[in-house]
C-alpha cells in the first residue's frame, strides 16, 4: 500500500504568485499543488495538499495526521516564528516531519531567523524556491522507505 503524506501550508501561501515574487517566485499556489500531486504520484505516495491561514486549523491538521498520515511536510509560513501551539502539536507526532521554506529565512529579517520547530523536526529545506517542495517529497519518500 502507498505511504500517505500530508503537505501543510501556513498563512498567505495561498497567495503565491501574487505575494513578494522576489522571495517566493512567480509560481501560483494552484500550480504548486499540481506539481506536488504529480511528483507524489510518480513516487507512489498518496498526498493531501492543504493550506490554512488559521493557527488552530493547522494544529488540527497535525493532530489528525497522527492516525492518517505516515509523514508531514510543513511550511508553517509566519507561524514558524511564533507558534508554540504548532510546535507542541508537531512534538506529539512521532513520524517523519520535514520543515520547508521557499525563501532562505536565515538571510532575511531577524524575526524570521528563528524557527520554533527546527529542533523537533526530522530535517529541513529552505532557500531553494518552490523546488524545495519537490525535494521534500523525494526526501520523505526516502525516509519512509528507510533509504536515507
Ligand atoms: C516562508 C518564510 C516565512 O518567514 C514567511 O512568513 C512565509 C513563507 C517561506 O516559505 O519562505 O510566509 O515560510
Amino acid at each position: 500500500m502507498n505511504n500517505k503524506i500530508i503537505i501543510i501550508n501556513g498563512p498567505n501561501l495561498n497567495l503565491l504568485g501574487e505575494r513578494e515574487q522576489s522571495q517566493y517566485g512567480s509560481i501560483t499556489f494552484e500550480k504548486l499543488k499540481e506539481i506536488c500531486l504529480v511528483k507524489s504520484k510518480e513516487l507512489e505516495l498518496s498526498v493531501e495538499f492543504t493550506q490554512s491561514n488559521v493557527e488552530g486549523e493547522i494544529v488540527n491538521f497535525i493532530q489528525e495526521a497522527r492516525k492518517k498520515f505516515d509523514g508531514i511536510i510543513i511550511n508553517a509560513a509566519a507561524f514558524t516564528h511564533t507558534s508554540v501551539a504548532i510546535r507542541d502539536a508537531l512534538a506529539i507526532y512521532k513520524k517523519p516531519i520535514i520543515e520547508l521554506h521557499i525563501s532562505n529565512i536565515y538571510k532575511r529579517e531577524e524575526f524570521r531567523q528563528k524557527s520554533l520547530i527546527s529542533d523537533i523536526v526530522t530535517g529541513g529545506i529552505f532557500g531553494l524556491g518552490s523546488y524545495g517542495y519537490i525535494l521534500a517529497i523525494i526526501s520523505m519518500q526516502k525516509l519512509l522507505r528507510n533509504e536515507n
